[in-house]
Order: C-alpha cells, then structure tokens, then sequence
C-alpha cells in the first residue's frame, strides 16, 4: 500500500526540530538510531527532509543526510511513525536522501542499519564497516552498542 496522497516529502524546517527529537527518542531509547538535541538538529536542519501529514500535528517521518567529505554523505536518522509503517515511506524518505545526495554531487551514501531490507530494495550493497573509518571514529566510540554492535553497514555508490 502506498503512503496515504496526504502525505509529502518535503525539506525540514528549524520550527520541526522538536517534533523531529519527538520521532528519535522511543528510537533511541531502543538503540536503533542515534540521540540527537533539537538544538543539534536546528543547526543541521539543511540535511533533514521530513514526512508532513496533512491536517494533523507532529510528523509522520524524517531521515537526515550528513556529509563527511570526499563524496561520502551518510543516512542517517531514519524514523517512520509505527502508525505510519509499512507503507513504502521509509523507503521514500531513503530515495529522497538519496537524491539530495546526488544533488550534493556525492560519490557514495552510506548507512548504518537494523533494518537492511528496505535499502537493499534500493540497490544498497552490504559492506564492511571498516569501509567507513570516519563514521566509527566519530559515532560508534562512543556508542552503547559498541561491544554488541548489531548494525549492518550498506553503501550505494552514485554514477
Ligand atoms: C525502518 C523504518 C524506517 C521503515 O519504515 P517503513 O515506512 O515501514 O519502510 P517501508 O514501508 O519502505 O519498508 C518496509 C518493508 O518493506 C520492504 N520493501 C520495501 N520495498 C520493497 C519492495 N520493492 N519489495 C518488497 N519489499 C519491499 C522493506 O524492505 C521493508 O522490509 P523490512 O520490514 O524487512 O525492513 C521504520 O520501521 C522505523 O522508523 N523503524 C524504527 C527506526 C529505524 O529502525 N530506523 C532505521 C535505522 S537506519
């Protein structure tokens, strides 16, 4: 089933930064996506795109790109409303980070993920994490999962 026609892909805005932290947190608190403030997402608000549900408060979904130079952008939080789960918006949200990507004239978009499935649908490949020295020094060391980590790396390299 296709995301409901009330739903739109759109950049995020400073003004969703708390609704965004409202997305993240039950997701944190499961160690499926990182923390992040709503004052760290404001000043990053460049690299959102959110999911609007119109008529109705809060957001249905959102994902962020983050650029760690060299053409390597990755995906990261990646958040659908359960209420909206299921429906094909997780991955739309992937290909609308993808696209700003490709906009952003990357050469490879990365992620690391619970949830392989919906990037493999996307042509994402799996690969090793130690593809990514950037990502494990700024994130996974200080990590809670370090010394369990589940997640998987996947990468889509861009023409
Ligand atoms: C992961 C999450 C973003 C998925 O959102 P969603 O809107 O349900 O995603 P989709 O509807 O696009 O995809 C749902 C399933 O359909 C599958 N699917 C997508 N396209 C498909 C296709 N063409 N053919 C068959 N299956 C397909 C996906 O692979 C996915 O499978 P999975 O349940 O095994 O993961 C959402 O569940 C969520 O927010 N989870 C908590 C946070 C999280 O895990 N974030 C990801 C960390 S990077």
């Amino acid at each position: 089933m296709p995301p409901s026609p009330a739903i739109a892909i759109v950049p995020a805005t400073k003004a969703d930064a708390e609704a965004i932290v409202d997305l993240l947190t039950p997701n944190v608190a499961k160690q499926i996506v990182l923390p992040r403030t709503a004052d760290d997402i404001r000043a990053h608000i460049g690299n959102f795109h959110v999911a609007r549900w119109h008529g109705h408060p809060g957001l249905a979904g959102c994902v962020a790109l983050r650029d760690f130079g060299d053409g390597l952008h990755e995906i990261r939080s990646l958040v659908v409303a359960p209420e909206h789960g299921g429906q094909g918006l997780g991955s739309l949200l992937v290909k609308t980070a993808v696209e700003l990507a490709v906009a952003r004239h990357a050469k490879r978009v990365f992620t690391l993920t619970v949830r392989p499935n919906l990037f493999l649908h996307l042509g994402f490949t799996q690969v090793p994490v130690t593809d990514f020295p950037q990502k494990v020094w700024s994130d996974c060391a200080n990590c809670p999962k370090r010394q369990h980590c589940d997640e998987i790396a996947l990468a889509l390299d861009l023409a």
